[in-house]
């Protein structure tokens, strides 16, 4: 019984895709006995290769639809497992056209059958508990899918890559253990405008949208563990995933608990889990890996990008980028130069094999998964992961 409602959200999971794919009785009944058996789905050669594999959770709103299937599109690799959100305000419907645009817009996910769209909705916030309640629904989905990815970035409507995932090869120089957490015990004026801060979430308990509200007293300063923050967007390691997850140590449920009455608590709570871990204080790269621009001092979320942030945007080598404008021009520079993605197609990579006519879709087509062409930017992306590495190796202690 207890195995049954775990499967639960897995279930409705794939319900929204298969229902309508037709394939319900091939592919997707054989991920749910795979997973349940945690066995691997994707690509049963993953192990013996060198390149990572990926798990993308990727989230928006209501009206998001179209930006997600466009994100999808320029991240999408048959190696890799995406887990697609469309938070509570948006329709059933809503999820059902974005599971038919995947199904007819990337072929290569009907035969791979690496993308979900979540079936049963997290609430619609971009503050309080409930969006690490959203973050924590979607890791233990995807631990639950596939036992086979290495790292799970957390992605938004409003993020676009900087590189292909053929480049994204290049994190095979990194240990698998990394965690890229951009974090500071310094916190500064957070202290007293975060740290402090006692919030309510009514995302948690309340149907409707409801403004969170904010107790009067403050409470101190954190004692038994240290308080770290930083960037909101990370990419976690699968072993700290499933210390987070499944672990029998409390740290990770203390903190979450701690940081139900938080305000933003994902800018703080995976850094501070991590960094008051003595398994994995030394994982922590300090970085989130995405090209931002903020205001000084910063405001809630960083500028948004156009085409005249586009060479600064493409020199620092970060593989994820934010805030785009739905559409904005910038992007169709990105597909064009950087990735090199035909209108409404994937990101082409060494596992297509169609041929080179134009106008034909080369990943309609496609070969050994395993088969990686890194471009230009893949080493790019290698001296900057190198970079880090080293910042880390020299400094005595991480986690500052
Ligand atoms: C890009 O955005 C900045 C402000 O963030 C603005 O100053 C600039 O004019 C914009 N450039 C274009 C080409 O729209
Ligand atoms: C973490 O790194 C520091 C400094 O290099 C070292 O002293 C400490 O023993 C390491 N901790 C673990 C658990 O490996």
């Amino acid at each position: 019984m207890a195995a049954l409602r775990c499967l639960f959200p897995v279930l409705s999971a794939l319900f929204v895709l298969s229902a309508l794919s037709g394939f319900f009785a091939s592919t997707s009944s054989s991920s749910v006995a795979s997973s349940s058996s945690k066995s691997l789905i994707v690509s049963s050669s993953a192990a013996a290769s060198p390149s990572p594999s990926f798990a993308y959770y990727i989230s928006g709103l209501r009206g998001d639809g179209p930006r997600l299937v466009r994100l999808l599109l320029a991240v999408y690799h048959p190696r890799n497992r995406y887990l697609l959100h469309l938070a509570s305000d948006a329709s059933d419907r809503e999820r059902m056209d974005l599971a038919r645009a995947v199904r007819s817009r990337v072929p290569a996910s009907r035969a791979f059958g690496n993308v979900d769209v979540l079936g049963k909705p997290n609430a619609a916030t971009n503050m309080g508990s409930s969006v690490l309640a959203s973050v924590h629904h979607a890791t233990a989905v995807m631990l639950r899918l596939d036992g086979g990815w290495d790292w799970l970035v957390t992605l938004s409507a409003a993020d676009y890559p900087m590189v292909s995932q053929d480049d994204i090869h290049a994190f095979s120089s990194a240990p698998r253990e990394i965690n890229f957490i951009d974090h500071t015990s310094n916190i500064g004026w957070k202290d007293y405008h975060r740290v402090q801060l006692i919030v309510v979430d009514p995302g948690i308990y309340l149907a409707r949208r409801a403004q969170i509200f904010h107790a009067t007293e403050r409470r101190p300063t954190t004692e038994s563990f240290k308080f770290f923050s930083g960037s909101p967007w990370v990419i976690l390691s699968r072993p700290f995933i499933e210390f987070c997850i499944l672990g029998w140590d409390n740290l990770p449920r203390t903190l979450l608990l701690y940081f139900a009455n938080a305000l933003i608590p994902e800018e703080s709570y995976f850094h501070s889990v991590a960094c008051n871990s003595h398994d994995f204080q030394n994982t922590t790269l300090n970085s989130d890996l995405r090209y931002m621009v903020w205001d000084n001092p910063p405001q809630m979320e960083p500028h948004f990008l156009n085409v005249s942030d586009h060479d600064n945007m493409v020199h620092t080598g970060a593989p994820f980028a934010r805030q785009f404008h739905m559409d904005d021009p910038v992007l169709e520079k990105i597909d064009r130069e950087i990735l090199r993605r035909g209108y409404n197609q994937v990101v082409p990579g060494g596992w297509c094999t169609g041929d080179g006519r134009p106008w034909f879709d080369p990943c309609s087509k496609w070969g050994d998964p395993n088969l990686v062409k890194p471009g230009p930017r893949a080493e790019k992306l290698k001296e900057l992961v190198k970079k880090l590495l080293e910042e880390r190796d020299s400094q005595s202690g991480w986690c500052k």
